[in-house]
């Protein structure tokens, strides 16, 4: 094939792939016969493929023109563009309280036109405009993505299907509203009469790590932490038994509330969790008080009754809520209510919706998820760095980079584009971090001086806590901050030879001392760490990775790529459980697996 023939190829190809399913369902919506709906596919192909639409953005003079001006960002160093007040003050920007700066970025002011160019050639304005217009942008699962209308104000308009959905989410809002009220204040008994003081939150992925990482981020805020006094929130994910076990330590049946969350209710680990703690109820308090003990948080109603849980007591949310993108639903505000008082968490729906709204309105030029979007695109398809860090300079941030890592890695993970080509570039990059300092003592010698790994430090001017020590230069806080500034330049700068000899470090230690600067990152400020700074970065971070699946022309909204292990995982459990019962040998798996297995189930026996 001939460079020029390749991308057509690749581009009929790709929609031919795709006709199946996505052309059928449009076919079918027009009410057409079998014949006419092929008569249809067809002609659209032909159609889309002559518009171009769908043709890879890499194949764009946009992209083109990023991979040329390559050569010129690798004839500068970040220690000279530091130097440039012009270009600094372009790249740092601000809103509503959120200051972020990407001076450390290798940039100059014709990449970001660059970049601009290149988000204008993915259409991404219309992109986000048809994200909150309720499209189903979500085509391989004919989905609208509205996690936004989750925080949207009482009054705003958000549609979908014909719908304002925005009085629905409310309803549910409302509802959470009054049930944790009944809970915190004791209204609400447990099964022996008891006010339920705790609560285990069992659910995975999305339904585990966003409201684990809020979590993290309220327990030490005084006002939140008043809210909490007397009350226990425990989560319990994973399948492990080690998990289970520690999730009950020490908590009694009758002031227990058990909150199970499964946006399909079918997840193999949460359901099994899910029977293993309904067991701990009842063998304690008896079948009766799974109505006052257990609750639960689905889009599956019908399983959630099967299951035993009273309708009354489910708090549904949509399927145009992706699992990732849940913690704004009931999947998050329920436990967090329960543990904080529905105000504080409204306050953190307040503070999302706030870069919501920036998001879906702010010219690009000076929109910060889609200027954070581009600069991670540049560093993943035009610098080669698929790796970023994310270093917030906050214990209470402990968990930021754990739910960051599904956000962005189950959604822009892919390897094929929306249309179902096969990609000639990476997308996704690999998302990792750690509260600073504590990083510092761990990861960040690779940072500095083996791989380039872009970082996000993200810092916070007033603290959640304040001092206990006086007397010492500076205070626990402004010690943790000082090097939130000073890795940032660190990395930027970087430590010559010269600067080395000048110091007089002996001529065979100089090679180990130096430090090549010029890597990136980019620095997130708040004012403090509340409900709804919590929010706004929650906020920052879904809207950047879309911006950034929407330029690489993916679906950042679906996960097929997690479900061959979870089916292979139900072949295995199949055998396991008839080798124990009957005897029955394994069949159909490799040599390795059979051989560890066939170990497993010994080591078992004796
Ligand atoms: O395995 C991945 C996944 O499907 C995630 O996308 C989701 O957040 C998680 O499992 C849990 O799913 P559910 O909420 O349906 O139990």
């Amino acid at each position: 094939t001939t460079p020029a023939v390749a991308p057509v190829l690749r581009l009929t190809s790709g929609l031919l792939h795709n006709s199946c399913w996505s052309l059928r369902r449009q076919a079918r919506k027009l009410g057409v016969n079998q014949r006419s709906r092929q008569a249809h596919a067809i002609s659209q192909i032909r159609t889309e493929a002559m518009a171009s639409e769908h043709a890879l953005i890499s194949e764009s003079a946009a992209w083109e023109a990023l991979k040329k001006h390559v050569k010129t960002i690798e004839g500068t160093h970040l220690r000279e563009l530091l130097q440039d007040q012009e270009r600094c003050e372009e790249l740092i920007k601000e809103y509503d309280g959120v200051v972020v700066d990407l001076s450390r970025q290798r940039v100059v002011h014709e990449t970001i036109i660059k970049l601009l160019k290149l988000a204008e050639e993915a259409k991404l304005k219309e992109k986000i405009d048809k994200m909150f217009d309720g499209e189903h942008i979500n085509v391989t699962e004919n989905r609208a993505v509205l996690h936004a209308a989750l925080r949207a104000p009482r009054d705003e308009v958000i549609n979908c299907d014909g719908q304002n959905v925005v009085p629905s989410v409310w309803e549910v809002l409302d509802k959470i509203n009054s049930f944790s009220d009944q809970i915190r204040s004791g209204s609400w008994l447990g099964a022996t009469g008891k006010p339920l003081t705790d609560v285990v939150a069992i659910g995975i992925g999305g339904s585990f790590l966003g409201p684990l990482f809020v979590h993290t981020a309220f327990q030490t805020e005084p006002t939140c932490a008043l809210a909490a006094k007397g009350r226990r929130l425990r989560f319990l994910a994973n399948v492990d038994p080690i998990d289970v076990a520690r999730a009950l330590a020490d908590l009694q049946q009758e002031t227990t509330l058990v909150v199970i969350v499964s946006k399909t209710f079918t997840t193999a680990e949460t359901m099994l969790n899910a029977r293993t703690v309904r067991t701990w109820i009842t063998s304690a308090l008896g079948t009766e008080a799974v109505s006052k003990h257990m609750v639960a948080v689905s889009t599956n109603l019908k399983l959630v009754k099967e299951f035993g849980i009273d309708p009354a007591n489910a708090f549904g949310f949509w399927d145009w809520v992706g699992g990732r993108y849940s913690v704004c639903s009931a999947v998050g505000v329920l436990p967090l209510a329960l543990q904080y008082g529905f105000g504080n968490v409204k306050k953190f729906l307040e503070g999302a919706w706030s870069i919501d709204d920036h998001f879906r309105s702010a010219p690009l030029g000076r929109n910060l998820p889609v200027l954070l979007g581009l600069m991670s695109v540049w560093n993943v398809s035009f610098l080669g760095c698929p790796a970023r860090a994310i270093l917030p300079y906050c214990q209470a941030l402990a968990k930021l980079a754990p739910h960051i890592q599904q956000v962005s890695m189950e959604s822009n993970g892919k390897g094929v584009s929306i249309d179902g080509v096969p990609l000639p570039y990476g997308t996704g990059e690999v998302d990792f971090g750690e509260p600073g300092t504590n990083g510092q003592h761990s990861f960040y010698q690779l940072i500095h001086q083996g791989r380039v790994v872009p970082c996000d430090f993200i810092g916070i001017i007033k603290s959640q806590q304040s001092v206990y020590l006086k007397g010492e230069q500076v205070s626990n806080h402004d010690e943790l901050m000082c090097n939130f500034f000073a890795q940032a330049d660190a990395l930027a700068f970087g430590k010559t030879r010269e600067e080395l000899l000048a110091e007089k470090v002996p001529e065979e230690l100089i090679p180990h001392k130096m430090f090549s600067g010029n890597r990136q990152s980019l620095s997130i400020l708040l004012p403090n760490l509340t409900p709804y700074t919590v929010g706004q970065l929650l906020a920052l971070y879904e809207n950047r990775v879309a911006v950034q699946g929407w330029i690489w022309g993916i679906n950042s909204f679906d996960q097929w790529g997690v479900e061959l292990g979870k089916s292979l995982a139900g072949k295995v459990r199949t055998q396991m459980n008839a080798a124990r019962t009957k005897g029955k040998p394994l069949s159909g798996f490799n040599y390795s697996t059979t051989t560890l297995l066939t170990r497993y189930l010994q080591g078992k026996t004796q």
